[in-house]
């Protein structure tokens, strides 16, 4: 599929490419979608050659002028890319040249496409976090408002998936919002350490052209320029974090998904999908599934492979540029796409899941997770911890043989293991005391819950 064959190195070679490597060289049919940042990067550069006289004003404004017809060209599907050009540099190159004649052939003064591609998966990337931290904050946001909703709904908590402690639904859910809110964190590191302006490295060397990298940094919105042109044009450590956050968002969702998907369950039942975001069973009638938070979860996978392709990639590469390189984008790309659609369907799935807190307040009447209030009932009517655990430890073995719940012993039967215990222990283990109590900071307590709610939307803005 090479109708353009015509390469940037013609002057060197007596052959044309042969059509297969023709296509396995390209890169056309994924860098593409960096057209924008391409164009945008050019016409940056153009105006820096023609301030310092490397080209002339004229010269610099009809480049200027063909540079936008085309990127409006594309824009509105006037232009079509021609995949038989090696990657989106060399087409949108061959294309102003065809537009404007020689003048086009200007503007590859004082720069290569290695250090074109640097910059445009820069500005690409730092684009793209942007839509991301958007996205988590409106996820964000979706939690908080069920937090402010849940901070008294009461549910086991679990550690090793076995009843533990009572806790609100608003307090298990705020702990994911926290997640999210270094996951923006993260984005926000990565995008400040890529906002380093690598264009003007040329292709390893720098130039000998007077040229103004600062003025280029400046017209682009980057915070400075990277101080050594080797680096400039070899480093993918911000496309590496780029995926490395995007995994870590994954983690995340893909955990919450597995707790969505077990809370779907029937032996749960704490949450009812809304059926816009579940699925049926083309077999089983009464089927209503959780595929899209399994979907999430399954995703994860290909995002953490992502990673490590790019990691693979680059660990045994000598400086400078070389063509593996070219293998960073599909990765990040597909990292980057596949966030994003996650976080996309995630958000309304939580935002209009049925909550039943019916069944999560009996899920956690049973399971003795007052139990660690009973004790510390105990402690508080002078009994040293390790004594009040164990009085307790045998209170529950007793209720367990006598099938009995905590709430139902008799103060006589209480006695029996504790002198101590006095009618106000059947408030100390009432589960909203319970909740109530925790009022340590980050606690379960509904006033703290919300405080932290408070802080987590603030940080937001
Ligand atoms: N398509 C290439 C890439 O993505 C652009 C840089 C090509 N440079 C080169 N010297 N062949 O990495």
């Amino acid at each position: 599929m090479s109708n353009s064959n015509n390469k940037l190195w013609e002057g060197r070679f007596k052959k044309q490419l042969d059509g297969v490597v023709n296509d396995f060289n390209a890169s056309i049919h994924f860098d593409s979608r960096m057209f924008r940042e391409d164009i945008t990067g050019s016409v940056a550069h153009t105006q820096m050659l023609a301030k310092q006289g490397i080209i002339t004003v004229d010269e610099g404004e009809k480049i200027i002028e063909g540079l936008c017809g085309i990127l409006e060209d594309i824009e509105n599907g006037k232009l079509e890319f021609d995949f038989g050009s090696e990657d989106i540099h060399s087409f949108v190159e061959k294309e102003l040249t065809e537009r404007i004649g020689d003048e086009g052939k200007r503007l590859h003064t004082a720069r290569s496409r290695n250090d074109q591609v640097a910059l445009d998966i820069r500005m690409y990337l730092k684009k793209e976090i942007d839509c991301i931290v958007s996205q988590l904050k409106g996820l964000i946001l979706v939690l908080c408002t069920l937090v402010e909703k849940h901070a008294t709904t009461i549910m086991p908590g679990y550690t090793h998936l076995q009843r533990a402690q009572p806790v609100s639904f608003g307090h298990h859910l705020l702990a994911y919002a926290n997640m999210f809110s270094r996951d923006i964190d993260r984005l926000s590191d990565t995008k400040k350490r890529m906002n380093v302006l690598p264009l003007g490295s040329c292709a390893l060397a720098g130039t000998t052209f007077d040229t103004d990298r600062g003025f280029v940094a400046e017209q682009l919105g980057f915070d400075s320029v990277c101080g050594n042109s080797i680096d400039g044009v070899s480093d993918r450590d911000f496309v590496v974090e780029t995926a490395a956050a995007c995994s870590l968002i994954m983690t995340h969702l893909s955990r919450f998904s597995e707790e969505i998907i077990l809370w779907c369950s029937w032996e749960f039942k704490f949450i009812e999908l809304d059926d816009a975001y579940s699925t049926g069973s083309s077999i089983m009638p009464q089927k209503k599934n959780p595929d899209i938070a399994e979907l999430v979860r399954g995703k994860s996978g290909r995002v953490y492979g992502n990673l490590i392709s790019l990691l693979t990639m680059l660990k045994g590469l000598p400086l400078a540029y070389n063509k593996d390189m070219q293998e960073d984008k599909e990765a990040i790309f597909s990292c980057i796409d596949t966030v994003k659609l996650c976080i996309e369907v995630f958000t309304p799935m939580v935002e209009t899941m049925r909550v039943l807190p019916d069944n999560m307040k009996s899920a956690a009447a049973k399971g003795f997770i007052n139990a660690t209030d009973g004790a510390d009932y105990l402690v508080s009517k002078g009994l040293p911890f390790r004594s009040a655990y164990k009085a307790v430890g045998q209170l529950v073995e007793y209720c367990i043989e006598n099938k009995k719940t905590l709430e139902e012993l008799t103060l006589d039967e209480y006695k029996q293991f504790s002198e101590l215990f006095d009618n106000d222990v059947y408030k100390a283990i009432d589960l909203l005391v319970c909740l109530e109590k925790r009022t340590s900071e980050g606690g379960t307590a509904p006033t703290e819950v919300l405080k932290q709610a408070k802080k987590v939307k603030e940080k937001l803005l």
